[in-house]
C-alpha cells in the first residue's frame, strides 16, 4: 500500500503512523525524522536544516526532495511505504508526482487528519519524545507511566527544539501558507480521505484503517 500522510504540525500523523506500518507491513518515511536523524549526525543538510526548523520554518524543496528520492529508490519501499510530513508545498507534491511517475506506481490513498487549530499548539508543547527509539508521548494525553522514561525502551524522553509555543504558532501558520494548499491538490486527484483527529487516538486509528478499506 502506497500511503500519504497529510495535516498540520502535532496533528497526530507521527503517533497514528507507528500503527498504520505495523498493520500494513510498510515503511515509515518521515521527513521531520530523517532531517532530526541528520542534526544529531552533525551532517551537511543536518547544519543547514537546523537553521529552518528552529525557526519553524520549511527546510528547502530541493533537499527534502532529494532524500525522499533516495528514500523511495530502496529495496524496502518498492511494494509500499508511508510518507509522513512529505510533501508540505505544492512544488514538492509535484516532484512526488514524478518519481511515482519513473516509478510506475501511483498512490492508494492521501490520509488527511483534522484537528482545530487551538488543539495544535497544546499538543506540540506537551509532547515527549523517547531518544532511543522515537516513540512519542504527551504529558497529559498519553503520559509515560514513568516521567521522562520511555515504556518501550526505557529511553530519555526529551522535548524537541521546535516544540515552543512560539516556533509551533510560526509552523501552524507555514502549514496554513504552504502545505494546507494540498488538500485541494489531492482531492483533485481523487486520493483523499478526511479523519476527525480529535478524538481519542485509538478511534483515529479505526476511522483510519476503515477509510484504508483492507487489511
Ligand atoms: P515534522 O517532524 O514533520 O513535524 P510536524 O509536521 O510539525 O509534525 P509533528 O511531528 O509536530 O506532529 P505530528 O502530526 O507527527 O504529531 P504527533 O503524532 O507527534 O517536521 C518538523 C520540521 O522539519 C518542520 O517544521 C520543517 O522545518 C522540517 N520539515 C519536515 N518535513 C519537511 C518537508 N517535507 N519540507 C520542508 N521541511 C520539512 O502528536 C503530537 C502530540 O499530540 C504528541 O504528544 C501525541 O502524543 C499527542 N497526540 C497525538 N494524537 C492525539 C490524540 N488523538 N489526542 C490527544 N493527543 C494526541
Ligand atoms: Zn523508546
Amino acid at each position: 500500500m502506497r500511503l500519504l500522510l497529510l495535516g498540520p504540525p502535532s496533528a497526530g500523523k507521527g503517533t497514528q503512523a507507528s500503527g498504520i506500518v505495523n498493520k500494513y507491513h510498510i515503511p515509515h518515511i518521515s521527513t521531520g525524522d530523517m532531517l532530526r536523524s541528520n542534526i544529531k549526525q552533525g551532517t551537511a543538510l543536518g547544519n543547514k536544516a537546523k537553521e529552518y526548523m528552529d525557526q519553524g520554518l520549511l527546510v528547502p524543496d530541493e533537499l527534502v526532495v532529494a532524500i525522499v528520492e533516495d528514500r523511495l529508490q530502496q529495496d524496502d519501499c518498492q511494494e509500499g511505504f508511508l510518507l509522513d510530513g512529505f510533501p508540505r508545498t505544492v512544488v514538492q507534491a509535484k516532484a512526488l508526482d514524478d518519481v511515482l511517475d519513473k516509478m510506475g506506481v501511483t498512490l492508494d490513498k492521501v490520509v488527511s487528519i483534522e484537528v482545530p487549530k487551538g488543539t495544535l499548539v497544546e499538543r506540540a508543547v506537551g509532547r515527549r519524545m523517547c531518544k532511543e527509539c522515537g516513540a512519542t508521548y504527551h504529558i497529559l494525553f498519553n503520559p509515560p507511566t514513568k516521567a521522562d522514561q520511555c515504556d518501550k525502551c526505557g529511553g530519555q524522553l526529551y522535548q524537541r527544539d521546535d516544540d515552543t509555543e512560539k516556533t509551533v504558532t510560526k509552523r501552524i501558520s507555514v502549514y496554513l501558507d504552504e502545505t494546507e494548499p494540498l488538500i485541494e491538490y489531492y482531492l483533485k486527484q481523487g486520493q483523499l480521505v478526511t479523519i476527525e483527529g480529535q478524538q481519542e487516538i485509538g478511534k483515529v486509528f479505526i476511522d483510519i484503517v476503515e477509510a484504508l478499506g483492507r487489511d
